[in-house]
This record gives C-alpha cells, sequence and structure tokens, in this order.
C-alpha cells in the first residue's frame, strides 16, 4: 500500500482538500474511509522488508492519512500528528539546543507558558515573552542566541493578533526560525506558512478534531531539513495519537470549513449583542473595527474566528455569569460543535497566575458553537442578567 500522497489534491479547493487529501479509499477493500489501523506492529515477508510500517510508534496508515490531510490544508510540505497540543510544541522545541533563546507572544495559552517556564527553561532553553505586536520591542529583546520567534494569533484569551509576515521577515533577516500556534484560526482561515512562517502548531483538539472527542496536536512544515528532524524526534521521544484519535481527527477535518463558517456567523452575533450590552466593559474580538489588531487579522485570516472574549469589569460578577449559562457549557478547551464558557483565570490559564501573563480576573472566554444563533442570544441575556 503506498503512503498517502496529498500532492494529487494540491489544486483543488480547501474543502474538497479536507475530504480528500491523503484520504484516498483503501487500495485493498475499496472502503471509502480511512480505516482504523489498530495495530502496534506490522508483519514483515522477510528481515526488513514490509508495506511500508514496521512499529506504530514510527507510523501507522491511519496517522498518515492525518498528517497527510493536514498538510494539506496548511500548504505544507510534512504533517506530523501528536498525542497534544503540548506534546506537538515540545517536540519541535526538542529541535532547539540548550542556550538557545526564544521570543514568546506574551499572551500564548497558560499551559504553552507553563511548558516553557517549567520544562524548557530548567532543561536549558532561555525565553521571553514580548509583545510581538510591537516590533521596536522585538528588537530590544533579540538575543545573539535568538533560534526562534514563537507566535500565536489569535491568543488564547486575550484575542491578541500578530502581524505573521511581518514577524517573519524580521526574524528570517536575524536568523531565526518562526513558529505560529494556529490552534484558534484553523487553516480555513489562516495558513502561517504562506504567509512566512516556517512550522505550524496546533492543538488538533480543538477546531480541527471540532467534536470534544479526542484530545490531539499536530506540527506542519514545508522545511525539508526540519521536517526530517521532527520525524525522527517524533518517533524517539514517542508522544504520538493511537489510531482511534487520529481517526477521529481525520473525521473532524472533513467538515471543518462548513463548521468554520457557521462558528464565524455566530460568532459575530455573539460579539454584536455583547457590544451593545451594558454589563460588558469591553469585547475581545478581532471582528470589531475598534480592536487593535482588527486590520491585520482582516489581512491574513479570512474570517475572525469563534472564539470571543469579554469583561464584565469584576470577578465575582464574572465567576456568577459563568455558573448561570444553560446552553453555553461551563467547560475548559474550545472549538468544538457545542458552545463553551469558561472563566479563564481560575480555569485554562490558572498556571500564568502570577506570573507576567496573568489574565484579568473580570475575563469570560466564549467558544461559540454552531447551534441556533437566537438559543446563543437567550442564552447569554439570561446570563449576564
Ligand atoms: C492555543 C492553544 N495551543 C495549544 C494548546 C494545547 O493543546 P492540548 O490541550 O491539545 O495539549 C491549547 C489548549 O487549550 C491551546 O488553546
Amino acid at each position: 500500500m503506498p503512503p498517502p500522497d496529498h500532492r494529487r489534491w494540491a489544486a483543488a479547493g480547501f474543502a474538497t482538500r479536507a475530504i480528500h487529501a491523503g484520504q484516498e479509499p483503501d487500495p485493498g477493500t475499496g472502503a471509502v474511509i480511512v480505516p482504523v489501523y489498530q495495530t502496534s506492529t506490522f508483519a514483515q515477508r522477510e528481515v526488513g522488508v514490509h508495506a511500508g510500517w514496521d512499529y506504530a510508534r514510527g507510523g501507522n496508515p491511519t496517522r498518515d492519512a492525518l498528517e497527510a490531510a493536514i498538510a494539506a490544508l496548511e500548504g505544507g510540505t510534512h504533517g506530523f500528528a501528536f498525542a497534544s497540543g503540548l506534546a506537538a510544541g515540545d517536540t519541535l522545541l526538542r529541535t532547539l539546543a540548550p542556550g538557545d533563546h526564544v521570543l514568546l507572544a506574551n499572551d500564548v495559552y497558560g499551559g504553552t507558558y507553563r511548558q516553557f517556564k517549567r520544562v524548557h527553561e530548567p532543561w536549558g532553553l532561555a525565553f521571553d515573552p514580548v509583545d510581538l505586536s510591537d516590533l521596536d520591542a522585538v528588537a530590544a529583546a533579540w538575543r545573539a542566541t535568538t533560534r526562534m520567534v514563537w507566535i500565536e494569533t489569535p491568543t488564547n484569551p486575550l484575542m491578541s493578533i500578530f502581524d505573521i509576515a511581518a514577524l517573519s521577515d524580521v526574524a528570517h533577516k536575524r536568523g531565526a526560525m518562526v513558529t505560529v500556534d494556529n490552534t484558534f484560526a484553523s487553516p480555513y482561515l489562516q495558513q502561517p506558512l504562506s504567509l512566512g512562517a516556517d512550522v505550524v502548531v496546533h492543538s488538533t483538539t480543538k477546531y480541527l478534531g471540532g467534536h470534544s472527542d479526542v484530545v490531539g496536536g499536530a506540527l506542519v512544515t514545508s522545511d525539508g531539513a526540519l521536517a526530517e528532524r521532527l520525524g525522527f524526534l517524533q518517533n524517539a521521544i514517542g508522544g504520538v495519537p493511537g489510531p482511534w484519535d487520529t481517526f477521529l481527527v481525520l473525521r473532524g477535518l472533513k467538515t471543518l470549513a462548513a463548521r468554520m463558517r457557521v462558528h464565524c456567523e455566530n460568532a459575530r452575533v455573539v460579539a454584536g449583542r455583547l457590544v451593545a450590552h451594558p454589563a460588558v466593559v469591553e469585547v475581545l474580538y478581532p471582528g470589531l473595527a475598534t480592536h487593535p489588531g482588527h486590520e491585520v487579522a482582516a489581512g491574513q485570516m479570512r474570517d475572525f474566528g469563534g472564539m470571543v472574549s469579554f469583561r464584565l469589569g469584576d470577578e465575582q460578577a464574572a465567576l456568577k455569569a459563568c455558573a448561570r449559562f444553560q446552553v453555553f457549557t461551563l467547560a475548559e478547551s474550545l472549538g468544538g460543535v457545542e458552545s463553551l464558557v469558561e472563566h479563564p483565570g481560575r480555569m485554562t490559564h490558572q498556571s500564568v497566575a502570577g506570573s507576567l501573563l496573568e489574565v484579568p480576573g473580570d475575563l469570560i472566554r466564549l467558544s461559540v458553537g454552531i447551534e441556533d444563533p437566537a438559543d446563543l442570544l437567550a442564552d447569554l441575556d439570561q446570563a449576564l442578567g
């Protein structure tokens, strides 16, 4: 069985690639859907002679299909699937060496910051959180040892926007690589490699999986040397997903375009209601013309995404409102078909409390799902009183 070749679909539109790239009907059985190869090992005809797979940490046909599909959606040549978004990031950072320095967006996902601070810094990697929208601040923080700029845009949970093309230009002139965490946007809305980034990281747990039923991660690059190193590290470290999890993400990908269109529409409606609500003191959503990153977002994203954060001016008010939602479920995570609400300060971003990245206590984050917008608005109204 030949490994999936997604280049056949390179000229197709996004939604077509999401359904077909890397996912040809099974040549042996005709199965239209890539099967779940629930096996840890593969028979060899003679020593070293096999159908392309030997041991499933190194590769599995279901995982290969997912990797080819994600690469095709990001416009990259090589995809790698992992057991979680953080496992993907960890493996990528192992391409650096102790003594290297990373400039990190000053509003990344709390778990990313925690990994830098408590795993990679003790191991010898230096890093500085910087406001990446300020190129003077980037220049001031640059060191002779800076090897990577780690962008997240839009950021979790403050919805900051960073200019991927401008930052890639600066980083490449100085000999550093650019990583973009594309989890919030998904490749449907934003394709960082086409804007100059070297590698994309995903929590596939979110929009790519899309149904809150799997934890996973991915890396995509078009840099052959980096891909070779990542392939080695993926197998050598072993933070890989099992076949069922890769199957679930692959199934989620097929509807990514359709889901993202509704997420974006619903988020726009929700943000509009929040802006008009007297209890809300600030709405953080890049689709608003008043958002400081609006123009950059409009230039590098197809639409503004399904995430909306807002502030109520008071932490107790935010905690009480979170508990009142009925259609939005109070839960961590994001990017699934169902709407979720959470309090970042006490939930997803507890790990950055007391750090430079601490988030305001009056902040509420919404992952706007694909339910009927009238039901979402009614829930918002009753929860905010
Ligand atoms: C932007 C972003 N990146 C990375 C991660 C980590 O992903 P995972 O939970 O799949 O390890 C998350 C999780 O919330 C996230 O929101």
